[in-house]
């Protein structure tokens, strides 16, 4: 955690003066201002986690961010990943891998139980992400393979999982 990768690469938790940068990079990675105004929203949500807000910094410069957030499945506090983002002149280097990795490493060692994240499970199950409903959760996109989930312990939460409102998905819940 906080290390220096082989690559060059630091990932270490945001500081106070880092929300400008972070914005950049994550406008700059999807190419639009959806996830960047996500990342605003939960910034000033209760579901934000600033130990949890990850950067990733090449030559003193913030090239990656990974934001973990409050999430409950049945009411029981998990994580939720996302979004994960790295400048496009940067990707293809481990960068998303190092601040996926750090965090999963984090959430561990603050006893975090499950993590929980929507996207590609081609990218994913690198990091021993699997479909989550069959791992008894289910969230409100229906049973897709881009649902995934991680579990941290050997006893972690099942059922009905719930985003920080600021995700703005709908919960048939
Ligand atoms: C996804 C993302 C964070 C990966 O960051 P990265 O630093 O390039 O990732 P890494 O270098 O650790 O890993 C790259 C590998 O991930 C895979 N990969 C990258 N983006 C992917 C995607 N959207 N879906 C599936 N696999 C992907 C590639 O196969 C690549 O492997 P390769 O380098 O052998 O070709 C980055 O591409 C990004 O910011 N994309 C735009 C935003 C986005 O889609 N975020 C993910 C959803 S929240």
């Amino acid at each position: 955690m906080g290390d220096t990768s082989p690559t060059g690469v630091t990932v270490r938790t945001e500081r106070q003066d880092d929300d400008a940068a972070i914005d950049v990079v994550v406008a700059s990675a999807f190419g639009q201002r959806d996830e960047a105004d996500l990342v605003r929203a939960l910034r000033s949500s209760t579901a934000w986690l600033p130990q949890l807000s990850l950067v990733a910094e090449l030559d003193h410069r913030v090239v990656g961010h990974a934001a973990f957030t409050r999430a409950h499945v049945d009411g029981v506090p998990v994580l939720a990943l996302a979004p994960v983002s790295v400048i496009p002149d940067a990707q293809h280097r481990g960068i998303g891998t190092a601040l996926v990795e750090d965090g999963i490493s984090r959430a561990r060692a603050d006893g975090e139980s499950l993590i929980v994240v929507l996207g590609d499970p081609a990218y994913y199950g690198r990091f021993g992400f699997t479909a989550a409903a069959a791992m008894g959760v289910s969230g409100p996109f229906g049973p897709i393979v881009e649902f995934q989930c991680l579990p941290l312990a050997d006893a972690f939460p099942t059922g009905t999982m719930r985003y920080p409102a600021a995700f703005r998905v709908d919960d048939p819940a």
